[in-house]
This record gives structure tokens, sequence and C-alpha cells, in this order.
């Protein structure tokens, strides 16, 4: 006979707060492996009931065997139930019944990366207060275990750089860019293709990847940050010329998610953001394909690895959620705590400022077509301690008395870069915006 569990049944008992398509996907998991995955936990795990909006809708798969409620404190709380796995989304409710659920005792897995990463503080609290778990490898980078990676595998090293494609809408319609298709028809597709959520905002705008990166940083580096401390450009100015420029200097246009540990005159800052990028074609990240996704660490003594797969998707980011189930399960049968709920953003080095983050650039200006623009401008360039690593004369865009320059900077911090772009704006031969981008160098 099995040995019973703290709460005293010898199965342990999971509520889901959600039954949509990770809910599904978790379902179908754990019907589909039941017995290894009981094998793996010491301990058979049941559904036993799954909060939804709408209880009349019909669900696919193995879902559909699942007890339906619309009742909160049916699991919340509810003594048959030792863990509760969130996976509604969005801020509120979740988040109070990720807080309840703890201070009813009960362990948390939880796929919601906008939780984590606004409210990781108070949810940690919660779980410190009353002795449990949270569990969230799903909340970056869906099926890819790169939270783990960083709490477990990565633990006796220094992470000095971590640099993600942390949303695969954006990289899919990126990719599609590039191959000629306009940010507004790659969109469209993405909807189609189930990839891009109806109100996408989040996704183009770099929200998304930003909290993803917010919960990165506080494991790898120990920053306590939220995503609205760092800089975030989404993908949404991205334009075909930049894509024809990119590929004629050697690179592919990413939306990466960057944090590099940087120590200057002996004071350790981390320096973040969410840009898209320029990125040399023979580096690993510039290869990741359609809605993938691919985080590259590196690290004092393991050097540079790379973990890269689906980022999104009802299986995938399912397997991840019962990977926590399990290692959840296997702690509330022996009556005990996981490790799992070292405080990923304790007090660590402090982000450095915009203005100080450094990076090689990519400019392409309209001017003027006649003698002296082109001194012009370097000399501006060079006021600010900018120099040149390329600058080519592209053909004329229509119009005979303007013609294109696209040029390539060497690292340069971002303080500069706005005050040069400030000044070039100013200069009567400049036509409209200059387009500017960063280039990733390691
Ligand atoms: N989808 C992915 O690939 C993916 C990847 C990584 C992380 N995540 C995260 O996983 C979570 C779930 O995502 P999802 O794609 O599975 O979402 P989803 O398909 O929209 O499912 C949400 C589920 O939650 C239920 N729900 C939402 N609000 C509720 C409320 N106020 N009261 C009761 N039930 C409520 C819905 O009920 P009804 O079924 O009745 O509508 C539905 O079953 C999110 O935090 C998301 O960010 C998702």
């Amino acid at each position: 006979m099995k040995s019973q569990n703290a709460n005293g049944s010898k199965v342990v008992r999971v509520g889901l707060l959600g039954l949509g398509n990770v809910g599904a996907g978790v379902a179908e998991i754990l019907s589909t492996h039941g017995e290894m995955i009981e094998a793996r936990a010491g301990v058979p795990i049941r559904i036993v009931k799954a909060l939804v909006r709408n209880k009349r809708r019909k669900r696919q798969g193995a879902a559909g065997d699942v007890t339906l409620t619309t009742k909160a404190s049916d699991i919340v709380g509810a003594s048959d139930i030792d863990v509760v796995v969130e996976l509604m989304g969005g801020i509120e409710p979740a988040l109070s019944y990720v807080t309840d659920a703890l201070a009813a005792g009960q362990t948390v897995v939880t796929a919601n990366k906008a939780i984590v990463a606004a409210h990781g503080k108070t949810i940690f609290q919660a779980a410190r207060k009353n002795k449990r778990d949270v569990h969230f490898e799903a909340a970056v980078a869906g099926g890819i275990p790169i939270i783990r990676t960083l709490r477990e595998a990565l633990a006796s090293d220094r992470v000095t750089e971590l640099t993600g494609i942390l949303n695969g809408t954006t990289n899919y319609i990126v990719e599609a860019m590039a191959s000629g298709q306009s940010y507004e028809s790659a969109l469209a597709v993405a909807q189609e293709l189930g990839y891009a959520e109806a109100d996408p905002t989040l996704d183009v705008n770099g929200a998304d990847a930003a909290d993803k990166l917010a919960i990165l940083i506080g494991l790898a580096f120990g920053a306590s940050v939220t995503r609205n401390k760092f800089g975030c450009v989404g993908i949404t100015e991205l334009t075909g010329e930049m894509m024809m420029d990119a590929a004629e200097l050697g690179f592919a246009i990413k939306l990466l998610a960057r944090a590099r540990r940087v120590v200057t005159g002996g004071v350790e800052t981390i320096q973040a953001g969410v840009f898209p990028y320029l990125v040399p074609l023979g580096h690993a990240l510039s290869a990741v394909p359609d809605a993938q996704n691919a985080i590259y660490v590196r690290s004092d003594s393991l050097g540079t690895t790379l973990y890269q797969g689906p980022g999104a998707g009802g299986l995938p980011t399912g397997s991840a959620v019962v990977a926590d189930l399990i290692e959840a399960a296997r702690n509330v049968a022996a009556g005990t705590r996981g490790r799992s709920t070292v405080q990923p953003t304790r007090a660590g080095p402090k982000l450095a400022k915009s203005g100080d983050t450094v990076c090689p650039w990519y400019l392409r200006l309209t001017v003027a077509e006649k003698p002296g623009v082109l001194a012009a401008i370097t000399t501006l360039l060079a006021d600010e301690s900018i120099s040149l690593a390329t600058v080519s004369q592209m053909e004329p865009s229509g119009d005979d008395n303007e013609v294109g320059i696209v040029m390539t900077t060497h690292p340069t911090s971002t303080g500069a870069m706005e005050r040069a772009l400030k000044k070039m704006h100013r200069l009567k031969v400049v036509r409209g915006e200059v387009q500017v981008l960063r280039v990733y160098a390691e």
C-alpha cells in the first residue's frame, strides 16, 4: 500500500485554476504518461477539479474528463486539494488565488509570467511565511527548462551574460519580415497561425519579453527588478529597409532580451534591456527560427550554453508545468518543502542607468546629396567620441537630391548615441528620422 501524504491522502490532489491551452496540455500529459509520472513522482498525481469561466464549453481530449467548477473556493483553500496549479493568466484574480492558496497551506505551480515578474516579492514572501513552495518553470520560455537550469544546474557558476529570444510571436514576425513580408501581413499570418493573441500589444511592444527578462535577471544575477526599470523597445518600428541593410551587412534582426554583468571601477552593475538587435549571422541566436525561443547564457566556469525550443503551446508548456507538479508531488508526499522557494529576487547588483549601457549601433540616414554632408555627420559623432566601424552609401530612394547612408559604430554608450542623434536631427541636410538599432556584440 502506498504511504499516505502529509494530508492523509494516497494521491497528490491537484486543482487547476484554468483549463485553456496549457491546462488542457497538463491534463493530456498526466493522462498519457500517468504511469511513468507516478513512478517518477513516487505517488499518483490526480487532477480533482478545474476552475473555468464557462462550464458549458466543450473541452477536447483529456480535458473533457476533468470535473469543472466556477467557484474558486472549490480549489483555493479546499481541504481536498494539495497543489493549486494557476493557469488562468492576467494579474487578478490570479495573484490573490495564488497568495490565498499559499496562506491556506497549499503548494502552488504557476505558468503566469505577469504575476511572477510584477509581484514575485509578494508571492515568495507568502510562500516563505506559510512554509510552502511556488514553482514557475513554465512562466519563462514555455517548455524550455531555463528556470531550473539557472536555479540548480548553474548554481555553482557566475552568469555574466544572458541573452534571450523570449517571445515566439515577435521572432516569427521578424523572420517573416526578413523574407520580404510587411510587418502588417507578418502579424496577420502570426495571428492566423495562433502565435499572436487577438490583441498582440504586449508581444510586439516587448513587454512580454521584458517581464520574462525581469524574472531571469533575478535568478541569474540576484538583482531585484521589474520590467519598467530597464529600456524596452518592441518590433513595431522595424522596416523592410532595415531588414535589407542587416542582410547586406551580414546580420539578422532579432528582438533580444539581454542582461550583462559589467564591473566598472570595482562596482558591479547589470546592463539590461529588450531591444531589436542586429545579430551577426554566425551567432546561434541569429538562426533561431519561427516562433521558437532561445536563451544564450555565458558563465565563468561553463562558458557559453544555448537553450532552445518551443517557448509556447499547450503540450510544451504543459510539460514544464507537469515537471513542476512532479517536484511538488514528491515534497507533498514526503511532507517536506523543496528548495524551490529560494527567492529569485534577493537584493543584488543594481541595474546600470540606461544611458550607460554600451553596444555598437546601426544607423540609417537619408541626407541631401551634396559635398561635405558625410564630414558634418562624422564630426558630430566624433564630438561624442563615437567612432565608425563601417559606412556605406545606398542607392537614392527616388529623390535624386537625396541619398541613403548606412553606418555601424564601435561600442558606444546609449547616452552618447542619444545626444548625437539629437544633434543629427537638427542638421538641415538630414531628412526625416534617423533609423537606429543596436548591434549585438559579446
Ligand atoms: N499558451 C501558451 O503557450 C503559454 C506559454 C507559457 C505560459 N503561458 C501562461 O499560461 C497561462 C495560461 O495560458 P493559456 O494559453 O492556457 O490561457 P487560456 O487558453 O486563455 O486559458 C485560460 C483558462 O483560464 C480560465 N479563466 C481565465 N480567467 C478566469 C477567471 N477569472 N475565472 C475562472 N476561470 C478563468 C479560462 O476559462 P474558460 O475556459 O471557461 O474560458 C481558461 O480555461 C497564462 O498565464 C499564460 O501566460 C501560456
